[in-house]
């Protein structure tokens, strides 16, 4: 018995294969393996155990209590991060995704990031968002109330500002550089979703050799990011533009010789990774908010009679939040039904630590079950319910941070590897949502909505994605 499985003996789980361990027994036919995690919770407990492979050991964490203990209370014992194989071919142990808790390049690069995800200023954010919808509600009115499919201009909008911050370019959707960038999303998001066969290539980087196309995927998006890379780093040394971004923020940086350096590989790889974590996240959550209005109309008529009595006609503005509370829990119950990222990404314990009292050994890789947690019917009443009365009052207040139903949200995550985004994620949603839903009605294609709203039937990648589906926008 190594000495690992010892430390964790009292924590139970399923029982483990010779060599493979649980690895085959984790059904990744759908691209996520939350399901299974999710039925291995409600067997084993709101803390469990795995092992992938010979020796690795996984602890897989559901309830709020062992959540918050892991991210919070003990936060630092677990900042870690798996950094598997396929990651290592693009980033070379680099950025700020998979990069170790205690490294302090992380913690730089984690501070660029938030720097660069607030827009350089008060109002930034909200400029760009609000001079972006423009193009997309253009694009809404053409459609004179015929069916349409949003996807791709949601995901251009989300595309060109998060462009903007980190390259100071908005690109085009027709242009050289929007392709190449959706290009090596796909590229690494079809490496994610492909369930055990990545995971295999992790354990084994022998069996690139032998048919397993992961690694010529992931090989192709990192030539592909890194000629994307210089031609950008050209592009900003010689431009004079006046707006900061993250490229401009870093070479700054360095400029100030400060005893840690950002070599390129850092700066390449902070880049994409921002680009790809900002642009997925945020436009499955407002492309699957359209489809969940038209399945649930009568919350569509509420949040377009609160943004008729507090705002009107006139643009909206981030202020307005605040007295919107509706409309705010619509968006934190579109945060919690959809439950886009239900597996997190992995976290590692940095030292030994414990967790609601059971020992965990240090370099064992950590998963937040958020799926189970956001979803579990001993807390939530009618979880599979689109409900955003469970975030108000009875006199239609938004409950405070403080209140069990925010407590039991993790939609960001917790403590130190908290997303960096959250503050971008949240205005983009909340103006672009008001913007939509004041000038227009949604109307199912049909007499009735065609493709269901149910998380259940997202595809599994980078993060869940809702299927395709058409709309009308009827102006008003
Ligand atoms: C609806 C939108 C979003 C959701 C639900 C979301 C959720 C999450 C979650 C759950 C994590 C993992 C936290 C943990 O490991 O404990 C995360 C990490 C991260 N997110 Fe987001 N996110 C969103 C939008 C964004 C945006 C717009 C960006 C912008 C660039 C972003 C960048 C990142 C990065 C870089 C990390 C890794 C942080 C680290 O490893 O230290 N996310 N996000």
């Amino acid at each position: 018995m190594d000495k690992n499985a010892a430390v964790l003996a009292r924590i139970p789980g399923p029982k483990a294969w010779p060599i493979v361990g649980n690895l085959l027994q984790v059904d990744m036919s759908r691209g996520n393996p939350y399901r299974q995690f999710t039925q291995w919770a409600k067997d084993y407990g709101p803390i469990y155990k795995l092992r992938i492979g010979p020796s690795q050991w996984v602890v897989v964490v559901s309830g709020h209590d062992a959540i918050m203990d892991t991210l919070v209370v003990n936060g630092k014992s677990f900042s870690g991060r798996a950094s598997n194989y396929r990651d290592q071919i693009f980033s070379k142990g680099a950025g700020l995704i998979a990069v170790d808790g205690r490294s302090e390049k992380l913690k730089l690069s984690r501070r660029l990031a938030i720097q660069a995800m607030k827009g350089y200023g008060p109002g930034k954010i909200e400029h760009w968002a609000m001079e972006q919808t423009q193009e997309f509600m253009d694009a809404f009115r053409d459609t004179n109330g015929e069916p349409f499919d949003p996807r791709l201009e949601i995901h251009s909008a989300t595309m060109k500002i998060i462009s903007l911050l980190i390259f100071g370019e908005k690109f085009h959707r027709d242009s050289e550089e929007f392709d190449t960038i959706q290009k090596v999303l796909d590229l690494v998001n079809k490496s994610v979703g492909t369930g055990v066969h990545g995971l295999l290539l992790d354990l084994f980087p022998w069996i690139r050799h032998f048919g397993n196309t992961i690694y010529d995927d992931m090989a192709t998006a990192t030539d592909m990011s890194m000629t994307f890379w210089s031609k950008a780093l050209q592009r900003e040394l010689e431009s004079d533009r006046d707006d900061k971004c993250l490229i401009r923020a870093m070479l700054d940086y360095n400029s100030q010789q400060h005893a840690i350096q950002l070599n390129d590989d850092d700066m390449r790889v902070l880049s994409f990774q921002l680009q790809m974590a900002g642009i997925v996240t945020t436009s499955s959550s407002l492309y699957a908010l359209l489809n969940i209005m038209l399945h649930y109309p009568h919350i569509q008529d509420k949040v377009r009679d609160e943004i008729q009595e507090v705002i009107g006609d006139r643009p909206v503005h981030m202020s307005d939040q605040n007295n919107m509370p509706y409309t705010q829990a619509t968006l934190l119950e579109l945060l919690r039904y959809t439950s886009i990222t239900p597996l997190s990404i992995p976290h590692k314990a940095v030292v030994d630590s414990c967790i609601t009292g059971f020992s965990v050994p240090k370099d064992t890789l950590i998963i937040i079950n958020r799926w189970a947690a956001q979803k579990d019917g001993s807390f939530w009443e009618k979880p599979l319910s689109f409900i955003p009365e469970r975030f108000l009052d009875s006199e239609g207040n938004l409950v405070g941070n403080d209140h069990p139903n925010r407590q039991h949200l993790f939609a960001f995550g917790a403590g130190p590897r908290m997303c960096v985004g959250e503050s971008i994620a949240n205005a983009r949603l909340f103006l672009w949502t008001v913007t939509i839903l004041q000038q227009f009605k949604l109307k199912p294609e049909l007499e009735t909505p065609q493709v269901s709203c149910d998380p259940d039937f997202y595809k599994g990648g980078l993060v869940l994605s809702p299927p395709d589906f058409k709309l009308r926008f009827i102006p008003l």
